[in-house]
């Protein structure tokens, strides 16, 4: 009996080998492949399935640069195959098709490989793709957002964002961390009253989450070590680079951790994030046109250093010198921006050729995006350093300090022990000087700011409500979270670290905007 089942299953085997290679042979013996692969496949017959980036005819040979996900290829269509230049001429932007031809190795195509092509079958013309080669502004840009991400550059940014959240998974999962899916849905706040966005909850108002944490400590308190990772919402009335109202954050939580051990864990998670880029994301980070030297640099140990020397550092000459001799250094950059824009107008007017305006015209729109944003930061600049020097104990760290911390260090920066007034209620006081919290930020380097904000928290029952009251907090829904303190209360602490922000240190964006598929920020619902 076992004998012809297992001749039955090798008859089918066989029938289905059969049967690839019919429809191998079918399609001129070629095999399907993605551009990624093409170095596996040189002088070898294949198919690629992909969507026209971009086209050049030279007379007796056009040049298709074709897309599929996994990279660019160059293909060659010569005039003698006639059927196929037909084709070739005929394909719009962004048209879907398959295109079969054979594999050349050539240092000069983009990837290192081209295809000399045999066949071309369109799938769907399409019709004025609104983005072209011409230069576009970001709103546009932004409002084609579902087009705009089949770019290189944003298709890289959104892979780099893949392996960075895999990799974030990967350093909690190998060290005995259980996922806890945290509720969206939630009875109060947690970072705050003013960021809450109500929803209606069958006629009760709820909100939707800002943070998993309170959750999680209850998970601590039965697994030990565990993590939430998720979308969470802010109501930011502002519209800034770092803010988004929806984004992505990973939140570890343990029991018995002291805030030493937040500090070493935050310093071991980043780095293992930023070394997994590194290893598997060189040619997209080349793609998003990130310098990684910077990135290289980021190893243990990282500064640490507390709030009151934060504060001392911010009043100090040595960060009012660097800060003044960078404004003249900008100073002087902004001038040759504008003397090259003066330049690249008039290369314009005289440009004859319909690629060389459109070239020129791109150029313009950066150099102009450069000089708006530069003029309107230098202008602002000398209050940012008055408002350093002129830094109040007490005053929370804001998004212009931390950028002046942040270029003061290579690495990220850890900042400990904030004034307790400026921060979330479940955070635990320190024992010898209470005025300041057992907190941790940690602020990325190059300007970026804050990517982790945690704490130890308060595990006294008495000494917690008493802070929710004197916030004016009702700790009615808060009941089953203080009951973790009222049951073998144990000393606790988390940190959470956003994701967009992340993405947007480690690809070198100026603006949060592009590290997210669908941004949803004040005035940005669509698409
Ligand atoms: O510092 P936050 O508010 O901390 C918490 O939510 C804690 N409950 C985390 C914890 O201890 N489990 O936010 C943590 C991080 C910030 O450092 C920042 O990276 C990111 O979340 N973040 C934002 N990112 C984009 N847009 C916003 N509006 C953000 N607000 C916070
Ligand atoms: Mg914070």
């Amino acid at each position: 009996m076992r004998e012809k089942t297992r001749l039955a299953m090798r008859i089918r085997h066989s029938a289905s080998q059969i049967g690839e290679r019919l429809l191998k042979c079918m399609s001129g013996m070629s095999t399907m492949v993605d551009i990624l692969s093409l170095s596996e496949h040189v002088d070898q017959r294949v198919t690629l399935r992909g969507w026209l980036y971009g086209k050049r005819s030279g007379g007796k040979v056009a040049f298709l640069l074709v897309r599929d996900g996994t990279g660019l290829c160059q293909c060659v269509v010569e005039a003698e195959t006639a059927d196929a230049f037909a084709h070739a001429n005929e394909l719009s932007q962004e048209s879907s098709l398959h295109i079969t031809g054979t594999v050349r190795k050539d240092e000069r195509a983009p990837g290192g490989y081209e295809l000399l092509v045999a066949e071309v079958r369109p799938i769907q013309l399409a019709k004025d793709y609104p983005i072209t080669r011409k230069a576009h502004g970001v709103d546009f840009l932004m409002n084609h957002r579902h087009l705009w991400f089949r770019t290189p550059r944003q298709s890289a940014i959104l892979r780099i964002r893949h392996r960075l959240i895999r990799a974030m998974r990967e350093f909690f999962d190998e060290r005995g961390f259980t996922l806890i899916d945290t509720p969206l849905l939630q009875p109060g706040a947690a970072e705050g009253a003013g960021t809450l966005f109500p929803v209606n909850f069958f006629d009760e108002e709820v909100y939707l989450a800002q943070t998993g944490q309170l959750y999680l400590e209850t998970a601590a308190m039965a697994l030990g070590k565990v993590y939430c990772f998720g979308p969470t919402f802010r109501a930011e009335k502002s519209k800034t680079r770092r803010h988004l109202a929806e984004f992505w954050m990973i939140e570890p939580e343990i029991a018995f951790a002291e805030l030493p051990d937040l500090t070493d864990l935050a310093e071991a998670f980043i780095t293992h994030i930023v070394q997994s880029a590194l290893t598997h994301c060189r040619t997209d980070l080349e793609s998003a046109g990130r310098d990684t030297a910077p990135l290289e640099r980021i190893a243990p140990p990282f500064p640490r250093i507390t709030y009151t020397e934060a504060v001392d550092l911010l009043h100090s000459d040595e960060v009012h010198e660097r800060l003044m001799s960078e404004l003249e250094r900008d100073r002087t950059r902004l001038k040759k921006l504008q003397d090259e824009l003066a330049r690249t107008e008039q290369e314009r007017e005289a440009a004859r050729k319909g690629w060389q305006q459109d070239k020129l015209d791109q150029q313009i729109l950066a150099l102009r995006d450069k000089i708006r944003e530069l003029d309107t930061d230098l202008r602002n600049r000398p209050q940012h350093i008055e408002d350093a020097r002129a830094f109040e104990w007490g005053r929370d760290l804001g998004g212009d300090e931390e950028t002046i911390l942040s270029r003061h260090f290579e690495k990220p920066v850890i900042i400990t022990e904030y004034p307790k007034d400026v921060k979330a209620f479940y955070m635990k006081p320190k024992p010898d000087d209470p005025r300041v919290v057992l907190n941790l930020d940690v602020i990325a380097p190059e300007g970026y700011g804050e990517i982790v904000g945690g704490s130890q928290r308060e595990d006294d029952v008495d000494a917690l409500l008493a802070r929710m009251r004197a916030e004016g907090m009702d700790p009615a829904p808060y009941e089953w979270y203080l009951d973790l303190r009222r049951y073998g209360s144990v000393p606790h602490g988390g940190f959470g670290l956003g994701v967009e922000r992340t993405v947007a240190w480690i690809c070198g964006l100026r603006h949060i905007r592009e590290t997210i598929p669908f941004p949803r920020m004040m005035g940005r619902m669509i698409p």
